[in-house]
């Protein structure tokens, strides 16, 4: 059993806010704990995964992983443990799988372990909609058998055979489902322009601990032996670098000087450079980061692109900081075509963005006016908790069980560095 959360659905209330003060500890990657979660599902006994962060979308990936017959607990010091029996179920109630995307990560790994799996297909969310043809066409060529249903999708493999494979497109859900697949396939398998997020690196490095035979995870070439078993390990998960932006991104808006602690700065190298442009100054301080911003900051261009670019997650955070900026910004989204839905938020804040198909032009301005808002997806949520930084008056913030899905203790790390921030009950 996990600790259970009540995650209550309450507005984020901000007001305007800064210089920002003292020190934040970032948590571990959502991106990478859920996948973590999902490749338990592929040997039996009992894993440790530290820094796994308490929020809604782990929450609802443990009981996934219940429903399968697993058991998680969060142990005194913070850490997940999940235990897998001998045997594993592969039919996830789609009740539960429905409620959240990262659950897609299930299907590479149950079909390796018990050679068959019937999961709930994802559905489009905010952003649009979000195809797995890649994660599909990567098992069937390692030797499965898929059948899209209109609610699910059934995959069957008596066993899997090493295949090479070249991913149309670096897709991370795709690259992490097929290397959780082909670590028990038989023989060799070469992923082919595969993603290189810091994600898969970790995922790869988990897989390692266990036995797994995997090489070049964060090139785009992963080249998989596969093993005939694996084992239980313990693991720390890496640090979230999209909530390290965020930070950083409240304070380009709020000013101030602070540390972050427990950052990778490696995965940081694109951010950094464009915090630089806008005059947030930022180095390396151990495992942490020291930044600083006084003044206004500068217009800059910002397009989102697959790893090492600059992430489509860092983008709403960025464009938030850009509408107050001095000067004409031009923004660009490659990754995700419909991912625009806070831009109308950030208007009805005062700001002045144009829209051009996957291209925004932010004319900063002085202030920004705080209102009533709308969080539509998780950094969409936390665009606007920035803005509100940067606003006159106070900005109310509805659907904050979005920021509950991905940011573990959001009111409490801000209210640390000095955001006013707090929850109302909606
Ligand atoms: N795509 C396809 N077909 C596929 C797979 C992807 O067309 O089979 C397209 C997508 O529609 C999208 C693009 O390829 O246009 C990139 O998708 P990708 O597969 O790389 O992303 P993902 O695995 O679905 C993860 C993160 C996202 C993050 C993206 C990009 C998780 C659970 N989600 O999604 O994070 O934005 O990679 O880095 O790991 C978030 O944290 O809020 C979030 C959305």
């Amino acid at each position: 059993m996990v600790h259970r959360h009540t995650w209550a659905v309450s507005d984020f209330v901000v007001r305007p806010s800064g210089p920002l003060s003292g020190s934040v500890s970032i948590g571990g990657a959502k991106n990478s704990a859920l996948k973590l979660m999902a490749a338990c599902t592929l040997a039996e006994g009992r894993y440790v995964l530290r820094d796994v962060p308490q929020i809604s979308d782990v929450h609802h990936m443990c009981g996934v992983l219940e429903s399968l017959g697993m058991s998680t607990e969060r142990r005194e010091d913070g850490a997940l443990v999940i235990e897998r029996g001998p045997s594993v179920i592969s039919d996830p109630p789609y009740e539960l799988v429905e409620r959240f995307r990262a659950s897609t990560a299930l299907m590479g790994p149950l079909v390796a372990a018990t050679g068959r799996v019937r999961i709930a297909l994802p559905g489009g969310d905010n952003f649009g909609t979000r195809p797995i043809d890649m994660h599909l066409r990567g098992l069937e060529a390692l030797g499965a058998i898929t059948e899209v249903g209109e609610r699910d999708v059934q995959i069957v493999a008596r066993r899997l055979i090493g295949a090479r494979i070249e991913l149309d497109y670096p897709s991370v859900g795709a690259t992490e489902n097929v290397l959780m697949a082909a670590v028990l396939a038989e023989g060799r398998t070469t992923i082919c322009n595969a993603a290189r997020e810091p994600e898969i690196a970790d995922l790869a490095a988990f897989l390692n601990r266990m036995g797994a035979q995997v090489l070049g995870a964060g090139s785009s070439t992963i080249i998989v032996d596969g093993v005939d078993r694996l084992r239980a390990v313990e693991h720390t998960v890496i640090p979230d670098r999209i909530e390290a932006a965020t930070v950083l991104a409240a304070l380009g808006v709020a000013g101030g000087e602070i540390t972050l602690r427990n950052v990778r700065h490696d995965h940081l190298g694109m951010l950094m450079e464009k915090l630089g442009h806008m005059g947030i100054r930022t180095s390396p301080e151990g495992d942490g980061l020291w930044a600083m911003a006084t003044g206004r900051r500068s217009a800059t261009n910002v397009a989102t692109l697959p790893y090492p670019g600059l992430a489509t997650d860092y983008l709403p955070l960025l464009v938030a900081v850009l509408t107050l900026a001095d000067g004409t910004s031009f923004a660009t989204e490659n990754v995700f075509a419909g991912r625009f839905r806070y831009v109308s938020e950030l208007a009805h804040m005062g700001a002045d963005i144009g829209v051009d198909g996957h291209h925004m032009v932010i004319k900063g301005v002085k202030r920004l006016t705080g209102t009533a808002v709308e969080a539509v997806d998780i950094r969409a949520g936390a665009a606007l908790v920035i803005a509100a930084l940067g606003a006159d008056g106070e900005t109310v913030i509805s659907g904050g069980d979005h920021l509950d899905r991905g940011y573990e203790g959001f009111v409490d790390k801000l209210r640390d560095i000095g955001v006013d921030v707090s929850r109302s009950l909606a």
